[in-house]
C-alpha cells in the first residue's frame, strides 16, 4: 500500500521569475486555482494518506497558505460566505494531512528526498514533482495500482521530442511488458543528444523503495553539481532492482517554465 506522498517544494523557480521573486512558484494559480492543489487533489483521489512537504526558509509562505486559521476565522465570523466556508474546510483537510521537511540550501532533488528519511513508514512512498502537471487522467493513482500489481518501483514516463532529451532524465528500456508499462534496464539525468539511450522521458512521479534512502546517504554530486534522485534510482538498478516505466495517459503540462505555466492555464480553463 502506497500512503505517504512527498512533494519537493525548495526549488527558487528562477525559471518563473519575476513571478516567484516575492512568491512560491507553487501557490501561482492556474486558471484561478493554486496549483500546488492540483497535485494534492491528485494525491487524495489516488488514496494517499500523509503528504510530506520538503520546504524552506525562504518558502515559509507555502506553510503559512495552510496554517491561516485565524484570518480565515475572523472573515467567516463577519461574512458567513458559503465560497470562502467551504475553502477553508479543505484547506483544514490538507492541512491535516501535511508535514514539513526543510531542505534550506537547494541541492537538488536527491537531497530534497534525503530530509524525509526519518518520517517514510512503509517500504514505497510515491514522490510527485509540483511543475509536472498531469491532468485528465490520474497517473498516482493508475501506477499505485501498477505497484500493487508488480510490488516494485514505478517512474512515469513521456516520449520526448529528440532534440530535448537534455532537459529530462532520459529511460533505456529492457523490455515492454504491455502498451502502457515497460521495464527500465537504466536512467541518465539529462544526457546530451549523442549520447541518450532513447527519448523516453522521466516525469515528476515516482513510486520509490525506501532502500533509495542508503544510496542518497551516499550519492555524489551529478549533473550541474546537484545531488539528482535519478543518481541514486540508476544505482539501485544496477543492483537489480525492479522499476517499471509508466506511460501514463493523461495530459501533461509543464508549470515550471513561463511558456508552459500560461498554456497551462489555457489547457485546464478547456476543461
Ligand atoms: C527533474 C528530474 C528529471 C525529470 C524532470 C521531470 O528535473 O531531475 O530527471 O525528467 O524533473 O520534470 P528538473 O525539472 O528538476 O530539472
Amino acid at each position: 500500500m502506497i500512503r505517504q506522498a512527498i512533494i519537493p517544494l525548495a526549488g527558487l523557480g528562477t525559471r518563473l521569475l519575476p513571478l516567484t521573486s516575492v512568491y512560491a512558484k507553487e501557490l501561482l494559480p492556474i486558471n484561478g486555482k493554486v496549483g500546488l492543489e492540483y497535485i494534492l487533489e491528485e494525491c487524495v483521489e489516488a488514496g494517499i494518506k500523509e503528504i510530506i512537504f520538503i520546504i524552506s526558509k525562504k518558502k515559509q509562505i507555502i506553510k503559512k497558505y495552510f496554517y491561516n486559521d485565524i484570518f480565515y476565522k475572523k472573515i467567516i465570523k463577519k461574512k458567513k460566505d458559503k465560497r470562502i466556508i467551504s475553502e477553508y474546510k479543505k484547506i483544514l483537510k490538507y492541512k491535516k494531512m501535511i508535514k514539513f521537511v526543510y531542505q534550506n540550501n537547494p541541492r537538488g532533488t536527491g537531497d530534497a528526498v534525503l530530509k524525509t528519511k526519518n518520517l517514510i513508514k512503509d517500504n514505497f512512498f510515491m514522490m510527485l514533482l509540483p511543475d509536472d502537471l498531469i491532468i485528465k487522467k490520474n497517473c498516482s493513482k493508475d501506477m499505485i495500482h501498477i505497484h500493487k500489481k508488480n510490488k516494485c518501483s514505478v517512474m512515469a514516463s513521456m516520449k520526448v521530442n529528440k532534440k530535448n532529451v537534455k532537459r529530462w532524465g532520459i529511460y533505456s528500456k529492457k523490455s515492454n511488458i504491455n502498451k502502457s508499462n515497460f521495464y527500465i534496464n537504466d536512467v541518465i539525468e539529462k544526457p546530451d543528444v549523442k549520447s541518450a539511450p532513447s527519448n523516453n522521458a522521466v516525469i515528476g512521479r515516482y513510486i520509490l523503495p525506501k532502500k533509495i534512502f542508503l544510496k542518497l546517504e551516499n550519492q555524489k554530486k551529478g549533473k550541474g553539481g546537484e545531488i539528482h534522485i535519478t543518481d541514486s534510482i540508476k544505482r539501485l538498478l544496477e543492483d537489480g532492482e525492479k522499476f517499471i516505466g509508466h506511460n501514463f495517459k493523461g495530459k501533461y503540462l509543464d508549470c515550471g517554465t513561463i511558456e508552459g505555466y500560461i498554456k497551462s492555464s489555457m489547457e485546464i480553463s478547456k476543461l
